[in-house]
């Protein structure tokens, strides 16, 4: 049993109760945020670091109710808000009820982030139409829609927002056999900097995060092959994986007030991955 299990639920209860009192401000305290594909990885680890923050958070998944339950429970058991909606973001009648979900629930919306996504390797003379239009629909029509739905309810309610989304450093760096994925990210580059013009009026900012290669579910072709772990490691300077929780780390700062002045552009955190220089 970890450690922190030991700790009975109304003890880190008080703890969160007492910390903004004894003057230590959490960094999300008050905010409601949306986090897509939430149940797993990337997404996972951001919600329960938004909710230690003080955010109420809103997680959004897909498959069976069994399925955020391991992010649920871990927000839960620490004493944080959180309620689970299910919702495929590719489908506008279901990212506006994942929006509706927040507001009558929390009142308001402050924070969006855009991580759910998923990727399917085929060399590019082979790949499938239908598989690059389910990766385009999840990748980039998603947080086309959320976002939209996100900015309008932060427009309607005043007050500025946040938009994060979890891109990749693939939205720069190509990759071979993973083209629908790099168009995605590619795509998602330009949705960020286009749109995060157009709501500066609003106060709503909108950031990418560029991920490299994190060590999540989507990897798991990588991870049950050695040789290929060895070659992807070889690309990282830092020469390992990144942690889901490492990426949440930058979230909360995009997320939160300190970034008030941040809008328009992506953060890289890959180990160092895009500044590979040549061998030696
Ligand atoms: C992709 C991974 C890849 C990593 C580094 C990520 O965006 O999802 O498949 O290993 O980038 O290349």
């Amino acid at each position: 049993m970890e450690h922190s299990q030991k700790i009975p639920i109304a003890a880190k209860r008080a703890v969160m109760l007492f910390l903004p009192i004894i003057g230590f401000k959490m960094r999300l305290q008050n905010k409601v945020a949306i986090v897509t594909g939430a149940a797993t990885g990337i997404g996972q680890a951001i919600a329960i670091r938004f909710a230690r923050e003080g955010a109420a958070v809103v997680v959004d998944y897909i498959g069976s109710p069994d399925t955020p339950n391991k992010t649920e429970e871990a927000i839960k058991s620490s004493g944080g808000k959180t309620i689970a909606v299910p919702a495929d973001i590719s489908k506008p009648d279901q990212v506006q009820q994942l929006v509706d979900s927040a507001v009558k629930e929390y009142g308001r919306l402050d924070i969006v982030v855009n991580n759910a996504g998923i990727e399917k390797k085929y060399a590019f003379v082979d790949y499938p139409l239908e598989e690059v239009q389910k990766i385009i629909n999840v990748n980039l029509i998603g947080p086309f829609l959320v976002s939209q739905a996100a900015a309008r309810q932060m427009i309607k309610q005043g007050g500025g927002g946040r938009i994060v989304n979890i891109s990749s450093v693939h939205e720069d760096l190509p990759m071979p056999t993973n083209s629908a994925y790099c168009v995605s990210k590619g795509g998602l580059r330009m949705l960020t900097r286009t749109i995060s013009v157009e709501l500066a009026k609003h106060n709503i900012t909108v950031n990418n995060i560029g991920p490299g290669a994190v060590y999540t579910p989507i990897d798991a072709d990588v991870e049950a092959q050695p040789e290929m772990e060895k070659a992807l490691m070889s690309e990282i300077p830092l020469n390992r994986w990144g942690k889901p929780e490492e990426i949440a780390g930058l979230a909360v700062y995009l997320a939160s007030d300190e970034a008030s002045y941040v809008t328009g552009s992506t953060y890289f955190i890959d180990g160092g991955m895009l500044r590979q220089a040549g061998s030696y």
